[in-house]
C-alpha cells in the first residue's frame, strides 16, 4: 500500500468537512438557498482579506484575477512597476505586455529579499506609474515580500495603486487590505481556503474602485462593476463554479472557527519545523526570507532536486513541487498552507530522509524528524 499525502503548494489537502458539503445535491444559483450561501461567504471574505469592501468571486484559476488586476484597472499604454523575483512575478508583467501596458520591472535574483526603498526609488523614478504588482509569497521561490512596508510607500501615491498577488498569502499570515493600503489583493481557492482549484478572489479598495472608472482596457468576463453589483444583491454575473462556493461556506467558517491569529501561527510554525528539520540533517532553505506558505529546499551538492521531488511521490506517497524554471533540479519544495497539521510535516520530513537515504546523501538519519519535532511541541 502506498498512501498519499499532499503537501504541495496548491492545490492543498481538503478537509472532510468541506468535502463532504461539495457532495451535496446541486443547487441553482438564481435559487434563493444559494443567495443565503452566498451572503454568508461574503461576509467571511471580507473578514479573511480585512475589509470592510466587497471581495468578488471569480470562477477561474488564481490568475484570471490577477488578469483581472490588469484589465479592470488600467488603461493601454499605462505603465506599472512589477516585483520580480520568480515564476510569478514574471506573470505580471507577462499580463501587462499582453494588454500593452509598459511594465518597469524591479528584477531582483529568485530567492532575495526584496528591499522597500528599491520600490520607492522605481517610483520616484517612474512618478507616472499607475500600479505596482507584486507578490505576498513568491511561491516558486518559498519568499516572502514586505507587503506592509511597500504598501506604506504606495499610500503616500495617490496617482499609483498597490496591487498583492496573495493567491500564497491570503489565510497564511495576516494581509489586512483597509489596516495596510492595499488597493487590491488576489486570493485562489486552492491554496490556504481548502478547496479544488476553480475560485479566484480580489478584495478591492475605494481608490481602486475610482481607477476603474477611468480604465479604458477592454474586458468582457472580468468585468469587476459588473460582477461586484450583482455580488451586492448575492448574485454572480455568470453560472459560478457553485460546488465550489457551497464548499468555500465551509472552509471559511473552519478558518473562522479557528480563529485567524491561530491559523496564522500554525502555518507559521509548520514552516518553521520544516526548515529546522532539513537543516538539521545538513540541507539549506533557498529563500533569504523564507514563506509561512512553502518552503523551498536546496538538493544537496550532487543530488538533482527533481530526483529527491519524484522520490518523495512515487516511493513515499508524498506529494510536494519540485523546482520550476531556473530552479529545476536545484530545489524541491514542501508546503505548509491550509489543512496542514504538525503530522503533515513531520511525515514530510521523515520521507526526505528516506529519499535522500536512497539517493546516496549521507547524514544522520532521524535528526531532521528529531528538530522538526522539537519545534512542533507547542503546538
Ligand atoms: C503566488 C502565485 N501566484 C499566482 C499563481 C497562479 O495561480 P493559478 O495557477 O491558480 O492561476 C500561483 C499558483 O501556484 C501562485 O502560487
Amino acid at each position: 500500500m502506498l498512501k498519499r499525502y499532499l503537501l504541495a503548494p496548491g492545490p492543498t489537502q481538503i478537509p472532510p468537512e468541506v468535502l463532504l458539503k461539495m457532495a451535496e445535491p446541486m443547487v441553482h444559483h438564481r435559487n434563493p438557498m444559494f443567495e443565503v450561501v452566498v451572503d454568508e461567504v461574503r461576509e467571511n471574505l471580507r473578514h479573511l482579506f480585512g475589509t470592510a469592501n466587497e471581495v468578488l468571486i471569480f470562477s477561474s484559476s488564481g490568475t484570471g484575477a490577477m488578469e483581472g488586476a490588469v484589465t479592470n484597472m488600467l488603461s493601454p499604454g499605462d505603465k506599472a512597476i512589477v516585483v520580480r523575483s520568480g515564476k510569478f512575478g514574471e506573470r505580471w508583467a507577462e499580463i501587462c505586455s499582453a494588454y500593452g501596458v509598459e511594465s518597469v520591472n524591479i528584477d531582483l535574483p529568485w530567492g532575495d529579499v526584496l528591499d522597500p526603498a528599491a520600490v520607492e526609488r522605481t517610483l520616484r523614478e517612474n512618478p507616472d506609474a499607475k500600479a505596482v504588482y507584486m507578490q505576498a509569497t513568491e511561491t516558486s521561490t518559498g519568499t516572502m515580500f514586505p507587503v506592509k512596508e511597500v504598501a506604506d510607500i504606495v499610500r503616500g501615491c495617490p496617482g499609483t495603486l498597490m496591487v498583492v498577488d496573495g493567491i500564497t498569502g491570503v489565510g497564511v499570515f495576516a494581509l489586512p487590505m483597509d489596516d495596510w493600503g492595499i488597493d487590491v489583493l488576489i486570493g485562489g481557492s486552492q491554496k490556504a481556503l481548502m478547496l479544488p482549484p476553480g475560485l479566484a478572489f480580489a478584495g478591492v479598495s475605494d481608490k481602486a474602485w475610482e481607477f476603474s472608472k477611468a480604465s479604458r482596457m477592454p474586458r468582457f468576463y472580468f468585468n469587476w462593476a459588473k460582477e461586484r453589483d450583482n455580488l451586492k444583491k448575492n448574485q454572480t454575473n455568470f453560472t459560478p463554479a457553485i460546488s465550489l462556493i457551497v464548499g468555500l461556506r465551509e472552509s471559511l467558517r473552519l478558518l473562522r472557527e479557528e480563529g485567524l491569529e491561530n491559523v496564522y501561527r500554525r502555518s507559521d510554525m509548520l514552516a518553521r519545523a520544516t526548515r529546522e528539520g532539513a537543516r538539521a540533517i545538513g540541507l539549506e532553505v533557498f529563500s533569504r526570507n523564507p514563506s509561512p506558505a512553502v518552503t523551498a529546499i536546496c538538493a544537496p551538492e550532487g543530488i538533482d532536486g527533481q530526483a529527491v521531488y519524484k522520490t518523495l511521490w512515487k516511493k513515499y506517497g508524498v506529494t510536494g513541487a519540485g523546482g520550476q524554471d531556473q530552479l529545476k533540479g536545484k530545489i524541491f519544495r514542501l508546503a505548509t498552507l491550509g489543512y496542514a497539521d504538525k503530522y503533515d510535516v513531520i511525515t514530510a520530513v521523515a520521507a526526505i530522509e528516506f529519499a535522500l537515504r536512497d539517493l546516496g546523501y549521507a547524514f544522520t538519519m532521524g535528526a531532521g524528524v528529531a528538530a522538526a519535532t522539537d519545534c512542533l511541541k507547542d503546538l
